[in-house]
């Protein structure tokens, strides 16, 4: 599913960017004490050295609201003038209302429009394109687009095929109308396919396998993952991905100043890296610190090369991201 700027009646530029990320460290040595793996086997399969843990009363909504504060602070927009705010997670504070209603709580966000998607890692690069989408045809001016998750909360502390993988953090973007001279949105691309749906998931916690103690005691509330069978996914998709957008812009591989994966798998970023024809230094990796944040992941990335300066105004960034579902998503945006 893509779209094209011909389709638009405005264009639509991120106009800031913020992140969180809670206090507490988790080292692979720390993981060595209660699952049976090293520091070695974990940096050289993955390159992850350490992740974040959020507090037992640091919920996805709190992280959200703290990096998209920073995104707005940036922006230099304020909480009422957000008109549409869309929170991209698998780990909400409750089913329902949306985690983004507590969000528009936190930042006065009064007249805004607040819902959730679910797309696992792809959310934020999901709600972006849906979010880019309404502001350009009208319905919306600005836009408050955040991954945020604490996947801590599901996951099996004894399955070290898992364990190892994950942390939580938060990631945000404004997005809003763009003036003629200022950089924007220029493509997006995004896909699912429902038959491959056994290979990462959390079967209990919904109707269809209710949290019980049996079902809890079963692993069966916890993140399950075919890692092997995810990863050949994940490289094929990402690339196929990012390459729709990088034609569909009209850009090369040498146009691209940056390109800023899904932080899953040093090993997966390679692979994309070497398959898209960028060298390793035009490819944005943050992984060692906070390992896979699913959708906040490619969101506090991008927030980091930002504010670290490896982006500029008017360098074209590719974004592509890859998760359950499996879902994957891209977008090229001109700074
Ligand atoms: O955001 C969603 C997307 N998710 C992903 O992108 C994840 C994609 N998959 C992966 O990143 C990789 O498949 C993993 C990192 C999960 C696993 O790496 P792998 O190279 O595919 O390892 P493997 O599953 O083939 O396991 C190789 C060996 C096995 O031992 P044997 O059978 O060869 O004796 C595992 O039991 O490594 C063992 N192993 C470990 N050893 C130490 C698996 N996990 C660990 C561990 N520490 N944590």
């Amino acid at each position: 599913m893509s779209e094209s700027l011909s389709q638009s009646q405005y264009q639509v530029c991120i106009a800031g960017t913020g992140s969180y990320l809670p206090e507490r460290v988790m080292t692979n040595a720390d993981l060595e004490k209660i699952v049976d793996t090293n520091d070695e086997w974990i940096v050289s399969r993955t390159g992850i050295r350490e992740r974040r843990i959020a507090a037992p009363d640091e919920f996805s909504s709190h992280m959200a609201t703290k990096a998209g504060l920073k995104a707005l602070e940036q922006a230099g927009i304020s909480g009422e003038e957000i008109d549409l705010i869309i929170v991209a997670t698998i780990t909400p504070d409750t089913f329902t209302p949306a985690t983004a209603c507590y969000v528009q709580q936190q930042i006065g966000a009064v007249g805004a429009v607040a819902f959730d998607i679910s797309a696992a890692c792809s959310g934020y690069l999901y709600a972006m394109k849906i979010a880019k989408r309404m502001i350009a045809d009208g319905t919306f001016k600005n836009a408050l687009i955040i991954g945020s998750e604490k996947l801590s909360h599901f996951i099996n502390w004894q399955d070290r095929t898992t364990c190892i993988l994950f942390g939580d953090g938060a990631g945000a973007a404004v997005l809003r109308r763009a003036a003629p001279e200022e950089g924007s949105i220029l493509a997006t691309e995004m896909g699912s396919d429902g038959r491959l749906t056994h290979l990462l998931n959390v079967k209990g916690g919904g109707i269809a396998c209710p949290i019980t103690k049996e079902n809890a005691d079963d692993n069966l509330v916890t993140l399950a993952m075919l890692g092997k069978e995810v990863f050949k996914h994940a490289v094929t998709r990402m690339k196929e991905s990012a390459e729709k957008v990088i034609e569909r812009s009209g850009l090369k591989p040498e146009d691209i100043k940056l390109v800023v994966p899904h932080q899953a798998n040093l090993r997966i970023i390679d692979a994309i890296a070497d398959r898209l024809s960028v060298p390793n230094e035009r490819i944005f990796v943050n992984l060692e610190k906070y390992g896979n944040t699913s959708a906040a992941a490619v969101a506090i990335a991008l927030d980091e090369a930002h504010r670290t300066g490896r982006i500029e105004r008017g360098d074209h960034v590719v974004m592509v991201v890859f998760g359950a579902g499996l879902t994957w998503a891209a977008a090229a945006v001109r700074w």
